[in-house]
């Protein structure tokens, strides 16, 4: 057993000692419901609760790449309302930026689309966003790449781009990781990763889209695993060394802050 006893606590105790320099962030929607972005699977407030408007056969297609090939528009429709730019980081996404700015952020590892972790200052090469992101496009049969600001004019128009390369019209998309598809390569280098961790903290995610899903698993047993969000998810808590903050992650990581000592400065990280 690493930690003395499975309570924040501890776990404070235990980055205070400095024995926690390398520290790995998987994160989820959950992070970013308090910026004003839906989650996916929450019951009523979820994404995929309140998707009745575009007519799908079930939720999930809106991201499926086979349901895409046929009606682009339901994705198109939301891209809209997904789009990176209209939100402001939580304290949650600053707590992160903090880690760093101590030096203890191994990686981030983020299925988050919204950009928000380096909007709150985390650097580019500590984020692994596995599920891609808007910050690039291109054509689902060429993979050719397309021009953003084409992108952006697509997104507000509401209009399927097609590829401009000669002799193609495939649709375009944004490199976000639909369900049929592959993860980047850099997922599957990375994913080891969190084997040299020697702490692990899951924020936000109910843990239930494969193979992100399986990269606490990948912690060494004697790495102490911190869960903060609203429920029990994955096997977080199924180890000696797991500590459960069953809340919101804002409030959670303000009391992981206080206990270590770093309250005031996260708060006036995340009021810059
Ligand atoms: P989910 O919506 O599946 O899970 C969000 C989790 O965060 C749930 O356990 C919520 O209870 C919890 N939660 C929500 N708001 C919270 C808050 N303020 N404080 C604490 N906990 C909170 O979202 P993800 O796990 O990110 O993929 O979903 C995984 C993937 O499924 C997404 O990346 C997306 C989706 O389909 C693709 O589209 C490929």
């Amino acid at each position: 057993v690493t930690l003395g006893n499975r309570s924040l606590e501890a776990v404070a105790q235990y980055i205070k000692d400095g024995r926690a320099g390398r520290i790995v962030v998987m994160t989820g929607a959950g992070i970013s419901t308090s910026a004003g972005i839906p989650d996916f699977r929450s019951p009523d407030t979820g994404l995929y609760a309140n998707l009745a408007r575009l007519n799908l056969p079930y939720a999930e297609a809106v991201f499926d790449i086979s349901y895409f090939r046929k009606n682009p528009l339901p994705f198109y429709t939301l891209a809209q309302e997904l789009y990176p730019g209209a939100y402001r980081p939580t304290i949650t996404h600053s707590f992160i930026y903090l880690l760093h700015k101590k030096g203890l952020l191994l990686k981030l590892f983020t299925q988050n689309i919204d950009c928000l972790e380096r909007e709150a200052g985390v650097p580019d090469d500590l984020i692994l966003e596995a599920h891609g992101s808007f910050a690039r496009q291109s054509c689902i049969d060429c993979k050719a790449s397309f021009p953003a600001d084409l992108m952006q004019k697509a997104i507000r128009e509401k209009e399927v781009p097609k590829c401009l390369q000669k002799g193609c019209r495939g649709l375009v998309k944004p490199e976000i990781v639909f369900f049929g598809e592959s993860l980047p390569q850099e997922f599957f280098v990375q994913q080891w990763l969190p084997e040299e961790a020697d702490l692990c903290i899951v924020m936000g995610t109910s843990l239930s889209v494969a193979p992100f899903s399986g990269l606490p698993e990948k912690c060494r047993e004697v790495t102490p695993r911190l869960l903060i969000n609203s429920e029990q998810v994955g096997a977080m808590g199924s180890r000696a060394d797991d500590v459960l903050l069953l809340e919101d992650c804002d409030s959670g990581v303000r009391k992981l802050a206080e206990a270590c000592g770093w309250l005031e400065e996260l708060e006036s990280l995340w009021a810059e």
